[in-house]
């Protein structure tokens, strides 16, 4: 099938977070430029585009009137709000780009994303691994229509691009059951800790668990290490994740409550992770 995008093809990068500056990186070589929509941007995220060599344009209507391809790539709450902003910007444009989300969403967030882009326009995507500069350890799945146009532009980069098909969905129910395990697992070390500080009964806990070979403390820590900066964006995922379980019928309750646990943790906090 011919590819609907040029040889070297604009690509805009929404936003150049950690993940975001790794995947404007990996498509350089590819692209004839990369580009990133400054306003509203902060200072970390506008450092990162200069060290990844992006070139910035003004805002993301001018960003969504340039490029042949737009990588979306935010806080997984933000993800329909920035799919928003970009159909307004093309409202009328005669040959609207393809749209990749590979943000952590539910199945049903990126077909509504479909609907406002285009179905075919639309390419559903998820990252497992973290922001990727080095080949191996980093999977981009994708699925859509367009998918395998998108896979190709990362041939030979850092990530390694794998196509799940033709429909929008299955590259966000991947990531969700996925993180089931990454994410919503870890979590019972913060509820369960609270609880027994709760109760008064965390050293007893403690000694019980290590009985069983568990050490408390570790396990709380590795979970404050690993999601101290990022708790509020795991929030969003996790509600996301919980979404995409709750519409095939299977419990949701494990990613709500990790949901809830990661709000907790952030505590209104908001930082920049990897
Ligand atoms: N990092 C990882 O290890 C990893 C692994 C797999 C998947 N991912 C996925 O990658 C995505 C981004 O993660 P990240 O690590 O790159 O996060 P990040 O470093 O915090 O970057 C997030 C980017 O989105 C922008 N942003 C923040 N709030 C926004 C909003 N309300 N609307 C639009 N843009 C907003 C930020 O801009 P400002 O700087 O202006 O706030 C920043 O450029 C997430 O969906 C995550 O699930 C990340």
């Amino acid at each position: 099938m011919d590819s609907p995008l040029p040889n070297r093809p604009v690509v805009g990068i929404l936003h150049p977070g950690a993940m975001g500056a790794a995947l404007g990186s990996a498509l350089k070589p590819r692209a004839g430029t990369v580009i990133w929509a400054a306003a509203g941007r902060s200072h970390a995220t506008s450092k990162r585009a200069e060290i990844a060599d992006l070139v910035a344009v003004p805002d993301v209507a001018e960003l969504a009137r340039r490029a042949h391809v737009i990588v979306s790539i935010c806080p997984p709450h933000a993800a329909l709000e920035v799919a928003e902003q970009v159909a307004a910007a093309l409202a009328g444009r005669a040959d609207p780009p393809l749209y990749v989300d590979a943000n952590a969403v539910a199945p049903a967030t990126v077909q509504e994303i479909g609907r406002l882009l285009g179905e075919h326009r639309v390419v559903d995507g998820a990252v497992i691994g973290r922001p990727a500069y080095e080949r191996g350890r980093t999977v981009l799945w994708l699925s859509g229509r367009e998918a395998p146009a998108v896979a190709d532009l990362f041939d030979g980069s850092p990530f390694t691009a794998k196509v799940l098909g033709g429909d929008l969905g299955p590259a966000s129910a991947l990531k969700a059951c996925y993180a089931l395990q990454t994410k919503a697992l870890p979590a019972v070390w913060g509820a369960l800790s609270d609880a027994a500080d709760a109760y008064g009964v965390r050293d007893a806990l403690g000694e019980q668990l290590s009985r069983d070979g568990v050490d408390l403390a570790e396990q709380v820590a590795a979970l404050q290490a690993r999601a101290a900066a990022k708790a509020w964006r795991w929030a969003g995922e996790m509600d996301e994740a919980a979404a995409a379980l709750a519409a095939v019928g299977v419990p949701d309750g494990f990613s709500r409550a990790a949901a809830e646990v990661y709000r907790r943790m952030a505590g209104g906090s908001r930082g920049h992770g990897a």
